[in-house]
């Protein structure tokens, strides 16, 4: 392997694997003679560097660029898991597994789907509901899961669910083929089993969205609104670093989580102050909550699954983003390890967001006003039939946001005529959208005024009777969560609860720890049950908040392979060891749950429904940072 020369072009050790650095890494690869001919890239990725090695990185400094990539072999089944160093030509670690299924690949949907409709069985079955043209039929590869059946153990799989167009090129999530699943081996792409249960009606009413299908009438009362920024952004990108006025981050990008925010300080005077190390949305979980045999299994895992990097829009397609863009590219590899493009996959803009703060004195006739804006790094991914768009905004308060839109088609399912269900919404006669959840945990690898952290639990409680004469009395009631037991923990509203990220070594100037406060938006709980197979698998859902001690291997927190896993890995296996979390390197798990029971107006394109969360300084500086804002010159 040694006599191939790496082209590194890296300046800093987390920059984004180059396209020619990826194809490298595919060539060492294949160049071992452990590079078998039915092997394919599930995955090649950046091989994060420790943290030691970041934080004592000086420019100039020598960089060993390594990559880590999976492979799947379809000559036994098995995963390999294989760190390559770009720099030195090798791979210092090839560990073979046959307990684990890797996330999906594109290539794996769309040769599942040709197999599928290439089948005899599923033609017969097709044929029953009166369709004959697989042209028009669409299949869906959602992942299998684990119930228990021996199918799942024995075979790489997926449980395909079938949807019909009418025409070529037009809403066939109007027409599910409900009824049945097709179960495909992924491996030799054969139909394995077709659980046949129920012929439906085709639902024949149309439902379209795309131009040149939906109906041509547009609003026509709407005037131009410009963004014009005539000396360009406020923003300056170098590579991967981005800086804006006091902010300083590294955009990173991997196949499973897509954007990650590296390393993010905020200069207070002349003072460079940390705030996060790395921050990605680390897992999401969509749990279905309808019993019916084709619903009940779906429990997409769209980050361990799917892979939203590899899922990932190119915005160079759309009108996203609006004023003055900055756009970074990003790619990913197909089965055989060719490096694809995503042109414009990451899109850098800032906002006007309304004003930042104002007070009027009317005695004195004094009025100051000031605008607000924040930077917005995000990128847009499709799994399947939804949109997940991943934003992350810095504000000039030192807020850091982090907002999931979701938006695109339901995964619809069917009824018979004259049926209706109470686990859907109606959304034709034949048609209905499964009530379901959407849960998204984002993990924060906080590093508030350096990594000697503790996250403090705060209630806010009436004050005892003995301090409360006139009954009016409250006050903030914090609590050290201490170990990874104590850590587990949901919101609260009636206790307006919060939990906030200390420093234990640097303090404000009335001597309290300097601290981030992450504020909770939209939550929920999952409604499955405990003894449920996502119970298991999805553990991290159970609890809005978890903390563990910084550790390299933990990124997942539904553990490294979810798919077809029956469960109990990641956070839950991790925190059994109830590990100290006070006064260390910590990571601090966050999951939100948004709930879905469908309504007529998330059809046929579901109008953006937003969850996110707020990091907001609390304590960390000594007096608003906001102050130094200019007035707009643009008031009147
Ligand atoms: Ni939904």
């Amino acid at each position: 392997m040694t006599d191939l020369i790496a082209p590194i072009t890296a300046t800093h050790p987390l920059d984004r694997l180059s396209e020619a650095e990826t194809t490298r890494a595919v060539e060492l690869v294949k160049a071992s003679e452990r590079f078998g001919g039915r092997m394919r890239f599930m995955s090649v990725d950046l091989g994060e560097p420790d943290k030691a090695t970041v934080i004592g990185f000086g420019e100039g400094d020598s960089i060993d660029r390594c990559a880590a990539v999976v492979l799947f072999d379809g000559a036994d089944g098995s995963t390999h898991e294989i760190t390559v160093s770009i720099t030195n030509g090798v791979a210092t670690r090839w560990d073979r597994r046959t307990d684990v299924q890797p996330a999906l690949v594109v290539d794996e949907f769309i040769e599942s789907e040709a197999a599928i409709k290439a089948d005899a069985g599923f033609h017969a079955a097709m044929a029953k509901r009166g369709i004959t043209d697989m042209d028009l039929v669409t299949i869906d590869a959602w992942t299998a899961g684990n119930y228990g059946d021996p199918i799942e153990s024995d075979h790489r799989i997926i449980r395909a669910l079938v949807w019909v167009h009418d025409r070529p090129g037009d809403n066939h999530y109007a027409r599910p083929i409900d009824g049945l699943m097709v179960i495909a081996d992924l491996t030799d792409m054969t139909v394995l089993r077709i659980d046949d249960e129920r012929v439906l009606p085709v639902p024949d009413e149309s439902s379209e969205w795309a131009s040149g299908h939906a109906s041509e009438t547009v609003r026509t009362d709407i005037k131009p609104l410009e963004i014009i920024q005539p000396e360009g952004p406020s923003f300056t990108v170098d590579g991967d670093r981005l800086r804006w006025q006091k902010w300083d981050l590294r955009v990173g990008w991997t196949s499973r989580e897509g954007l990650v925010i590296n390393t993010v300080t905020y200069t207070d005077g002349d003072d460079v102050r940390p705030v996060l190390y790395r921050a990605s949305l680390a897992e999401m979980t969509v749990p279905y909550g309808d019993p019916s045999s084709t619903q009940a299994r779906k429990n997409a895992f769209d980050v361990g699954e799917y892979g939203l990097g590899m899922l990932a829009n190119s915005l160079a397609l759309g009108c996203d983003c609006l004023g003055e863009i900055h756009y970074l590219d990003a790619h990913f590899t197909t089965a055989d390890g060719t490096v694809v493009a995503i042109p414009q996959a990451i899109c850098i803009h800032e906002e006007d967001v309304g004003i930042s703060w104002k007070h009027t004195n009317v005695r004195h006739d004094q009025s100051e006003v000031r605008r607000l804006r924040r930077l917005v790094v995000s990128f847009i991914a499709t799994v399947g039939n939804y949109e997940y768009g991943i934003y992350w905004h810095f504000y000039q308060d030192g807020r850091i946001e982090n907002e999931i839109k979701l938006t695109g088609m339901l995964s619809t399912a069917a009824l018979d005529t004259g049926e209706d269900t109470a686990y859907g919404t109606k959304l034709g006669e034949h048609v209905y959208g499964p009530n379901h959840q959407h849960f998204f945990c984002t993990r924060l690898d906080m590093a508030v005024d350096g990594f000697a952290n503790s996250v403090v639990e705060v209630d806010t409680v009436a004050a005892p009777p003995e301090e409360n004469p006139y009954g009016n009395a409250f006050r903030g009631q914090a609590t050290v969560l201490s170990t990874e037991a104590q850590a587990k923990r949901r919101i609260d509203p009636n206790v307006a609860r919060y939990w906030k990220v200390i420093s234990n070594e640097r303090t404000n100037r009335m001597g309290t720890p300097t601290g981030y406060k992450l504020m909770a938006g939209e939550n929920c709980l999952p409604f499955a049950t405990e003894d449920s197979s996502i119970r298991a698998r999805a553990g991290y859902m159970w609890n809005h908040l978890w903390v563990t001690p910084f550790a390299p291997d933990e990124r997942h927190p539904a553990g490294d392979y979810p798919n077809q896993s029956a469960g109990g890995e990641g956070l839950p296996a991790w925190t059994a060891q109830d590990r100290n979390v006070e006064n260390t390197d910590l990571v601090v798990w966050y999951t939100m749950g948004h709930n879905h029971l469908p309504s007529l107006e998330d059809w046929p394109v579901m109008p953006v429904a937003s969850i996110g969360f707020t990091l907001k300084p609390t304590g960390f500086f000594d007096a608003s940072p906001a102050m130094d804002l200019p007035p707009s010159n643009h008031c009147h």
